[in-house]
């Protein structure tokens, strides 16, 4: 694996989600692997789980870490190209990549959709600009379009949770009172129909997802019947993909919100949020606490999938 920015990097799922369970018997494994190797994590957005879940899996691994937060300390990046710097942006991004590279074996970096250009962010400009110009293995921590570690570990969890060979997972979109992007529910649907489980999509009329994500998963606009029989319900909110309103919130409708009644329409199913999440907006308290949430777990499996990763990048590039 060179980079690692979706499901498509992983290989051979089964194989990846074998490593995962034997690495999470001992994590400390291979605690030489990345000895005198350094880990720069990146951010130019917030994190709480992927900041420390990242750190702690390359320490895992017996690797130094630098993390820099691109909006607090460093300088303002310029993006565009053949842009006038006269403004409030001291650095190029073409320069400072290299830069970054340079200091470090790996590089992560979160860099979230800017809902200004669709074409940008669905392009993974950010992102694929550092693949580019970095000279170093590069992996996503959440970008304009996935969040693959969240997704493998979403997976593990599914993994480890599944009372049937096949389970049926409902996604479903609930109310947030800001526009999100749709990295986590893209890339959620994209793991889930790799899995080959039954995927059941729902959200108001107007918050479809782009296709490529989606396959062939079944769109119920109808959360009460998708949720019916469920064995898994992932809630997450999202912005419009479609058209025009790219990037804005059509709904705050709180009819949405997952409770105890949508939840008893299921298979005694197990909850599962990405965090953060919005208590009584996404989620009622009592849906989240209750021994059906699994929100924790799935937390913790995040360094698992990031182990996974960074210990592949490690073993095929150096
Ligand atoms: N789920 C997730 O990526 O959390 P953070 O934004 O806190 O990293």
């Amino acid at each position: 694996m060179k980079h690692f920015t979706s499901v498509h990097d992983i290989g051979n799922l089964d194989e990846a989600l074998q490593e995962a369970f034997k690495l999470k018997e001992n994590v400390f494994r291979y605690d030489t692997l990345g000895k005198n190797k350094t880990l720069l994590a990146i951010f130019f957005d917030s994190s709480l789980r992927t900041r420390l879940s990242t750190q702690k899996a390359a320490l895992n691994l017996g690797m130094n870490v630098i993390v820099l937060d691109v909006n607090q300390g460093a300088w303002k990046l310029e993006t565009g190209h053949g842009v006038i710097m006269d403004g409030d942006k001291p650095e190029h991004i073409l320069e400072a990549i290299p830069v970054m590279g340079s200091y470090c074996d790996i590089v992560g970096v979160r860099s979230f959709a800017r809902f200004e250009n669709k074409q940008d962010d669905y392009g993974e400009k950010i992102l694929n600009q550092f693949i580019k110009y970095s000279g170093k293995p590069v992996f996503s921590m959440e970008a304009a379009t996935r969040h693959p570690l969240q997704s493998f570990a979403d997976l593990i969890t599914v993994e480890e949770y599944k009372k049937k060979e096949r389970p049926k997972i409902v996604l479903t979109w609930a109310p947030h009172p800001r526009s999100l992007p749709q990295a986590v529910p893209n890339s959620f649907a994209e793991w889930i129909n790799a899995k080959g489980y039954e995927l059941v999509i729902t959200h108001p009329e107007g918050y479809e997802l782009d296709g490529q994500f989606t396959g062939n998963a079944k769109i119920e606009y109808d959360q009460d019947r998708a949720f019916e029989g469920a064995d898994f319900v992932y809630a997450k909110n999202w912005s419009a993909y479609t058209g025009p309103n790219y990037g804005r919130v059509l709904s705050r409708d709180r009819a949405w919100t997952v409770d105890a009644r949508k939840m008893a329409l299921t298979d005694n199913a197990y909850f599962m949020h990405c965090l953060p999440v919005r208590r009584n907006m996404i989620v009622t308290d009592e849906v989240i606490e209750s021994r059906q949430s699994i929100v924790i777990p799935e937390a913790a499996n995040r360094v698992i999938s990031a182990q996974v990763v960074l210990k592949r990048l490690l073993t095929d590039n150096y």
